[in-house]
């Protein structure tokens, strides 16, 4: 197809700034500009600064992992697409798995945030994907299709948006999606956004695969028709394993 590969680390709590600049520093020396895909690296915010700093010159593109959908004031705690935008990112991760389970993130409150990002000219990674009670409950496309419904409620345009889909059951766990699963909810995800939107906007918009991929089952994966690159997280923290995955995606 048409669609750029793009490989994201989302480093998550971990990474110190002095530590993140090291890892920066790995990433940088190992990439050569010639990769086949974009590569995005999500620090935490308190290293968002020193990594691009780090990254000046190279062609690795910065990420945050959230954001907050109002533009300032008195929201402690949080951060504003403004406040990113002048760290230097161009990404931003919206509603990872461990936001919607342990600090209240909604479909609406993805929305809200989904919104906020394109205006500023920021590229959401928006992140779907069920649990393995609702998987086998038999309501996992269920489930993704509400998330994409809820998270683009309202919109016209997704803009640049990249759809990560990360099933609950294999993020951190070792126990990844097989290509054959992975590759089914994607067309699936692909199919509802030519609904929402149109058959164009899917055919253009970006579905990574994220739950434990690895430099070892990466290029399974990558290989799917419907699977566009990867939101890797303990494998986004060493530079080699972050690169294999680069090198899987071709
Ligand atoms: O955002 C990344 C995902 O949650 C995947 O994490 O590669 O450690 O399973 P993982």
């Amino acid at each position: 197809g048409m669609r750029k590969k793009l490989i994201a680390g989302n480093w998550k709590m971990n990474q110190t700034p002095s530590q993140a600049v090291v890892l920066a520093d790995a990433l940088k020396k190992t990439v050569s500009g010639k990769e086949a895909a974009e590569i995005v690296v999500c620090p935490p915010y308190t290293a968002l600064i020193p990594v691009r700093d780090a990254l000046k010159g190279s062609s690795i593109h910065l990420g945050a992992q959230d954001l907050h959908w109002e533009d300032q004031g008195a929201f402690t705690g949080k951060i504003s697409a403004d406040m990113l935008l002048d760290a230097g990112c161009t990404h931003v991760i919206i509603g990872h798995s461990e936001q919607r389970t342990y600090f209240h993130e909604t479909d609406a409150t993805v929305n809200k945030k989904l919104i906020k990002a394109l205006a500023g000219g920021l590229v959401p990674i928006f992140c779907i994907g069920e649990t393995l009670e609702e998987r086998d409950g038999g309501r996992a496309f269920d489930v993704v299709k509400k998330q994409l419904e809820g998270g683009f409620a309202g919109m016209k345009d997704a803009g640049h948006t990249v759809l990560a889909y990360e099933p609950v059951w294999a993020i951190g766990t070792g126990r990844n999606a097989t290509p054959e699963q992975a590759q089914e909810m994607h067309a699936f995800i692909r199919k509802t956004i030519a609904s929402l939107f149109s058959a164009a906007v899917a055919d253009g918009m970006r579905i990574l695969y994220g739950g434990s991929m690895k430099p070892d089952n990466a290029a399974g994966l990558l290989a799917q028709p419907d699977i566009d690159g990867g939101l890797i997280g303990g494998a986004a923290l060493k530079a080699d394993s972050f690169y294999g995955i680069v090198k899987a995606a071709g």
